[in-house]
């Protein structure tokens, strides 16, 4: 069964509508786009005042006013969702279990003392702004529209505790890969992205933030990504610049357990985790040790090491370098598993194949 369409149809809608004048959508190249620098036509905004979210509206993107003093600037009240919508050759349009980004972002809310989103408004500001920017979903293949719900605290307020007055937003941008180039990655083993008891499963601006520098010192040694370790020994692979990571060692998919809380609980991480059961593959979810990894690399036992995220979904790793020392990892075309993972979801996405798992939301 598709979801979505019926629904929808218990939702009564009170979002006001105010349509653009006009559309960018004839200045936009999609055999050519960069990532999330092209934003369509429209945005949701809605206010949080006195304990509720009011003034909802889909009006025309545009800059919003703020004060100096927001008290997101200054401390970081702030979460974000990331999802994409997807069409199918009928121009049909799809949503990947946007359910579980409703439901992430107020995990991320609750920990950074923020309101959340009933997961009713959530999915009807979603559907709507799709909906009026229906056209901005690319059919172009590899292209899809990006999706960034998101909150923060708007309050006028310089002391610190918990604003009173938030805004919930939704805004989308026509994008095509993440990564256009191989990924080359290095084991950081001097910064930390998190640690145990912070806020690194929260999808929080300041997550970002702290791992920008250390990026940024990967990249001027040639790194398109960090891998993330532990913040006590790192001894544990954590995650891969933005991404979960996943090995695929032997006969065993590995991946991080994400029980610590440091790192995301990601949606494309759950999906790949089901679809290599579904194939049979063993799957292994724990605590997975630099260690094992480099001994896996040393022994040619490692098959295939890949970041999986809403805005890449399977980002394949060409190299991994530990206390500069470089493994070269099999070639691209070789690596089964996440080839055919990879597979199975754009064609899950874009409604080719049965949708067995019910992961796809019909628009
Ligand atoms: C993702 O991989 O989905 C991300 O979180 C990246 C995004 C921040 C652009």
């Amino acid at each position: 069964m598709i979801k979505g369409e019926d629904k929808a149809m218990n939702i009564v809608s009170n979002i006001a509508i105010e349509r653009s004048k006009g559309s960018k959508l004839p200045f936009v190249d999609f055999n050519n786009i960069q990532f999330g620098k092209q934003f369509s036509d429209h945005m949701f905004t809605a206010d949080y005042k006195n304990g509720e979210w009011t003034n909802l509206k889909i009006s025309p993107y545009e800059p919003i006013t703020l004060s100096p003093a927001c008290a997101a600037i200054h401390y970081g009240q702030s979460v974000f969702e990331g999802m994409k919508a997807y069409k199918n050759e009928e121009g049909e349009i799809f949503l990947f279990r946007p359910e579980e980004n409703a439901k992430r972002i107020n995990i991320s809310a609750e920990r950074m003392c923020m309101p959340t989103v009933p997961q009713e408004l959530f999915m009807d500001a979603l559907k709507q702004l799709i909906k009026i920017d229906a056209d901005w979903v690319p059919a172009v293949k590899g292209c899809s529209l990006y999706i960034r719900p998101f909150i923060f605290a708007s309050e006028e307020l310089l002391g610190v505790r918990p604003a009173d007055e938030y805004k919930f937003m939704i805004f989308t941008s026509p994008v095509g890969g993440y990564y256009n180039d191989e990924i080359h990655v290095k084991i950081e083993t001097e910064f930390t992205r998190a640690s145990e008891g912070g806020v690194g499963y929260a999808k929080a601006a300041g997550n970002y933030a702290a791992s920008l520098y250390p990026a940024k010192l990967g990249e001027a040694q040639g790194f398109r990504q960090l891998i993330w370790t532990d913040a006590k020994e790192h001894k544990y692979i954590e995650e891969s610049g933005t991404m979960n990571i996943m090995f695929h060692i032997g006969d065993t998919l590995l991946t991080p357990f994400t029980d610590l809380k440091t790192t995301l609980a990601g949606i494309t991480r759950d999906s790949v985790l089901t679809l290599a059961r579904d194939l049979g593959i063993k799957v292994e979810t724990r605590k997975v040790s630099v260690e094992e990894v480099i001994t896996a690399m040393r022994n040619g036992e490692l098959k295939d090491a890949f970041g999986t995220g809403t805005a890449a979904t399977l980002a394949q790793i060409s190299s991994i370098t530990y206390n500069d020392e470089r493994f070269e990892l099999p070639p691209l075309d070789t690596r089964t598993l996440s080839n055919e993972i990879g597979q199975i979801i754009q064609d899950i996405k874009r409604g080719k194949v049965e949708d067995t798992h019910n992961w796809i939301y019909k628009i």
